[in-house]
């Protein structure tokens, strides 16, 4: 009864991530959409001159949103989600944003088919934490690939530390900050190459 009610008073995004997550749980690596806080923290170092910009694992569009309130044109902005339910909710909720339905493995290849050879950030919700580090390794670097030699590579975890061995991939790293708000609490970091 009590379950009725709180499905009744949720929001669509919710439901959908909801279903998403008993579906996949390794792969959402998260019990509920990010928070408006860790939203506004992952897009606030993203602006106009930011893009274009790669969004990873947009889940239901939390980020999404952050980033286009924050002056990303829609046209500028790339996301890719794996989970086709998700891909498509994205689709209608962001009409002017390129979604992909696939793999961020394939995040260049995805970007060559709209004629963008790299980008100058790229925003990832991906559950690093929950892969294997061969696969960590394999997402990192499909991520660099993607990323023109002076972009930013935004992430967020919801572990203590740096969500990736930065040194390994040749990274400076920065901590933008905690969000208590968020479920659960969450640390941003961000990456450059190192000069
Ligand atoms: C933590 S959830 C995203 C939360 C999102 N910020 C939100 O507010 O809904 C992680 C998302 O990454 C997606 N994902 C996981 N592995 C992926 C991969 N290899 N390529 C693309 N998307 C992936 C999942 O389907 C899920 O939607």
């Amino acid at each position: 009864m009590r379950l009725c009610k709180v499905m009744a008073i949720a929001k669509p995004a919710h439901l959908l991530f909801f279903r998403s997550m008993l579906l996949n749980p390794k792969s959402m690596g998260a019990v509920a959409p990010s928070s408006s806080r860790l939203s506004e923290l992952m897009a606030s170092r993203v602006d106009a001159a930011s893009a274009p910009v790669l969004e990873i694992g947009a889940g239901t569009g939390a980020i999404t949103q952050a980033l286009l309130k924050g002056s990303v044109n829609p046209e500028r902005l790339f996301v890719i989600e794996r989970d086709p339910k998700l891909a498509a909710f994205l689709r209608h909720r962001f009409p002017r944003v390129r979604v992909c339905c696939g793999d961020a493995i394939y995040s260049h290849r995805f970007l060559s088919d709209h004629a963008i050879p790299c980008v100058r950030t790229v925003v990832s919700s991906l559950p690093l934490r929950n892969l294997s580090s061969v696969e960590m390794a394999a997402n990192v670097n499909a991520i660099l690939h993607a990323l023109a030699d002076e972009g930013q590579f935004i992430q967020y975890t919801y572990g203590s530390g740096c969500p990736i061995p930065a040194w390994r991939f040749g990274l400076e790293v920065e901590c933008l900050g905690r969000v208590w708000q968020n479920l659960p609490p969450a640390s941003v970091w961000r990456f450059v190459r190192r000069p």
